[in-house]
């Protein structure tokens, strides 16, 4: 086998519920994912002196990591570490999904790596493998293997399926340069009444809000937009102001819902058909309120071989 092919989706948080900050500094989540069709592909080819290396381009290339600290590299490296491989790979990754967008990018990557060096070195790892390296990776790489839709706890990589039905028409918005995820949640928890005890936290673990869990149990989309919830998306927009006015201009086009994706700053809308989402993206794009505007649906399946 010469060349391996991946494509890896991107993730929106339907719902986002997030307790104060756990002893780790981590912070549990109650989320309900849902992968969307906006891909990076992932290739994997052999490397005969046994090193581990990546080169990106497309979308945000020039501030991707191509040293040891990308997550795909640090993907690969632990696959090889777990299955005792010297062979080496070269990855290359073509990027459509935004830079800390609040979309997994990096996640999706690192997922697609897991599942292209498993086909390239044929390791075989079963899924349960899978699942377990990727939950090193990251909260959300666990989920970007699996896909679909599935309700993540704990740091968001305990995954347990969902009641759903449906597909759903998404635009997407992307801003002019990235937030960071941990100075998102560390904006959260600024707004506290004490030592990591927020003013807005539920007390207990943090539950998706029924609601969401029945709205998509019915695939009504119109009652999703109206569920649609993130706990992170006032910190975000405590950080990017600018936000609110694309927020804005979504409701005015009647988007079923607008929402901050993940820690942002991606702009997420809700449409209530394929016409819709045309409207809503052709509104946007001539906003000038945004860089880009995509349309993606969703659930889609997971990181997955296509060669
Ligand atoms: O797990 P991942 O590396 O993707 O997380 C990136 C950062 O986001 C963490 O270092 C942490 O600051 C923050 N985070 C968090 N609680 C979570 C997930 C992520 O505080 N459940």
């Amino acid at each position: 086998m010469t060349t391996v092919t991946v494509r890896a989706p991107a993730k929106i948080n339907l719902g986002l519920s997030v307790g104060p900050p756990r002893p780790d500094g981590y912070h549990p989540l109650a989320t309900v994912y849902q992968a969307v069709a906006l891909y990076d592909e992932v290739k994997a080819r052999p490397a005969p002196d046994g090193t581990l290396s990546v080169s990106v381009t497309g979308e945000g290339h020039d501030v991707v990591p191509l040293d040891a600290t990308n997550l795909a590299v640090r993907a690969a490296a632990l696959l090889a570490k777990r299955f005792d491989v010297d062979e080496g790979v070269a990855l290359s990754i073509h990027k459509t999904i935004p830079v800390a967008g609040g979309l997994a990018g990096g996640s999706t990557d690192a997922a697609g790596a897991l599942v292209a060096c498993d086909a390239l070195w044929g390791t075989q790892a079963t899924r349960d493998d899978l699942l377990a390296l990727a939950s090193e990776l990251g909260s959300d790489v666990p989920f970007c293997l699996v896909g679909g839709i599935a309700v993540g706890t704990g740091r968001g990589d305990q995954l347990s399926s969902v009641l759903a039905r449906g597909s759903y028409e998404w635009v997407l918005a992307y801003a002019a340069t990235g937030l960071s995820t941990p100075q998102v949640y560390a904006e959260l928890d600024r707004v506290a009444i004490g030592p990591g005890v927020r003013a807005d936290a539920a007390p207990g673990a943090p539950e998706v809000a029924e609601p969401l869990m029945a709205a998509l149990r019915s695939g009504d989309p119109y009652a999703v937009g109206l569920a649609l919830h993130n706990d992170l998306e006032a910190p975000a927009l405590r950080l990017r102001p600018g936000l609110r006015r694309t927020l804005d201009l979504g409701r005015e086009l009647d988007a079923l819902g607008s929402m901050v994706s993940g820690s942002g700053p991606t702009c997420l809308f809700l449409a209530s058909g394929e016409d819709h989402a045309v409207d809503l993206a052709v509104g946007l794009s001539s906003s000038g309120t945004c860089r880009l505007v995509q349309r993606a649906s969703g659930p889609v399946h997971g990181a997955r071989l296509v060669t």
